[in-house]
């Protein structure tokens, strides 16, 4: 396994994930990389690591650059065991190596690894002299954990990104005009739905920190580095971080004896009726993390589910509590569902979209199965709703 040369001394030195299927939840069906980047100057430095279990591939990748031992500077941009997790092995390989993070960096390094580790301080505007080059600080504290920071090489015009930027891809192909470009984008957006979307405000801070900087490639810590696609990956990532919908609403349910899909379906057509985009989302039959995808950009989110003892089906409960914690603004939404006595599940559903900050316009309840007159009756109040 060989380094592959993104500039002149510049190389990736990462390892592939081929089979990575679960990232915490969201489905990586593409499996993932995590980037580590070496800089050959008169100051060898490495940006980064792998997780533990790709080590030996991450060595044997910067050996056929360098001796690993001739490395002198090691910035840990971010904490988390994807990028960090090789750390204890290169030190107790590595030990005169000199390790740098943000201030809560090195909180979360010691705390993760011990406190006897030596780690420096980095912070914003603080730059680290490698000799032919300096490698530019910018904190970006909660894209995503507290501790993330992002580098700038202004000779090569290099961000190295970390997080931001990245997406879930193994690939033989380290950039992005290499492979294809839709779906690295694709897999972007996925990558900010369930990752990035809690912090959008966070995000616009990054953008404004490197708006000024002259960039050719941007260098992320998963995926393929941005090439010819720079300035699109950072006008979506401006797009998104903004919260902007369109006219799409997304109509996700479970079911159980076709009652709450009868509902689903009536919904989808007054909306169809109404102009707007719309996907109907079986939780039997899409994964969560592929919904968050399309939720980004829909206006209105709808859930429904039946009564199942006194509750909603726990596909449902699953999908609200993953949409609770990644939080997005500016939504509206309709909670439905069928029940047969109780039909406890209504009202569940819409207190946990209303937790997850989606503004409830309305909800339909259903005892049993709904006749062709009260599937009217919810298409009519939706456009009664939409037309207002
Ligand atoms: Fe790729 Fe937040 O770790």
């Amino acid at each position: 396994m060989k380094a592959v040369e993104l500039k002149k001394d510049i190389y990736w030195v990462g390892g592939i994930d081929w089979d990575l299927r679960n990232f915490h939840g969201y489905l990586t069906q593409r499996g993932s990389t995590y980037n580590a980047y070496l800089i050959m100057d008169e100051e060898i430095t490495l940006i980064d690591t792998v997780k533990t279990y790709l080590y030996d591939e991450m060595i044997e990748r910067i050996a056929s650059i360098t001796d690993p031992s001739t490395i002198k500077n090691l910035v840990i941009n971010h904490v988390e065991m994807d990028h960090s997790g090789a750390l204890p092995k290169f030190i107790q390989d590595y030990p005169d190596v000199k390790i740098y993070a943000s201030p809560q960096g090195v909180k979360g390094l010691k705390a993760h690894f011990g406190d006897d580790i030596t780690i420096a301080p980095l912070t914003q505007g603080d730059s680290l002299n490698l000799g032919s080059r300096k490698l530019d600080i910018f904190l970006t504290p909660m894209v995503h954990w507290p501790d993330n920071m992002v580098n700038y090489l202004e000779k090569d015009g290099i961000l190295f990104s970390n997080d931001s930027f990245g997406q879930h891809i193994a690939t033989s192909e380290r950039f992005e005009d290499d492979f294809h470009a839709d779906i690295v984008v694709e897999e972007a957006r996925k990558y900010f739905a369930n990752i990035v979307l809690p912090y959008t405000d966070q995000v616009k801070k990054e953008l404004d920190a490197v708006a000024g900087l002259s960039f050719d490639m941007i260098a992320p810590s998963h995926g393929l580095i941005w090439r010819s696609e720079t300035e699109r990956i950072i006008e979506l990532y401006r797009h998104w971080s903004e919260n902007r919908t369109e006219k799409k609403a997304l109509i996700i349910y479970d079911t159980m004896w076709n009652s709450t899909r009868l509902m689903a379906k009536q919904i989808q057509e007054a909306f169809d009726e109404s102009g707007y985009r719309t996907m109907l989302l079986s939780l039997q039959n899409n994964h969560i993390s592929d919904i968050m995808t399309e939720l980004i950009t829909a206006e209105y989110v709808c859930v429904g589910s039946p009564t199942l003892n006194n509750n909603m089906l726990p596909t449902v409960a699953a999908f609200l509590t993953y949409l609770k914690g990644l939080a997005p603004k500016g939504r509206k939404g309709i909670a439905f569902g069928s029940y047969g006595w109780g039909g406890q599940s209504i009202e569940h559903v819409r207190e946990m979209m209303e937790n997850a900050r989606i503004n409830v316009t309305n909800t339909f309840k259903q005892q049993y199965i709904p006749s062709a007159e009260d599937l009217a009756g919810i298409k009519k109040e939706i456009l009664d709703e939409i037309n207002a």
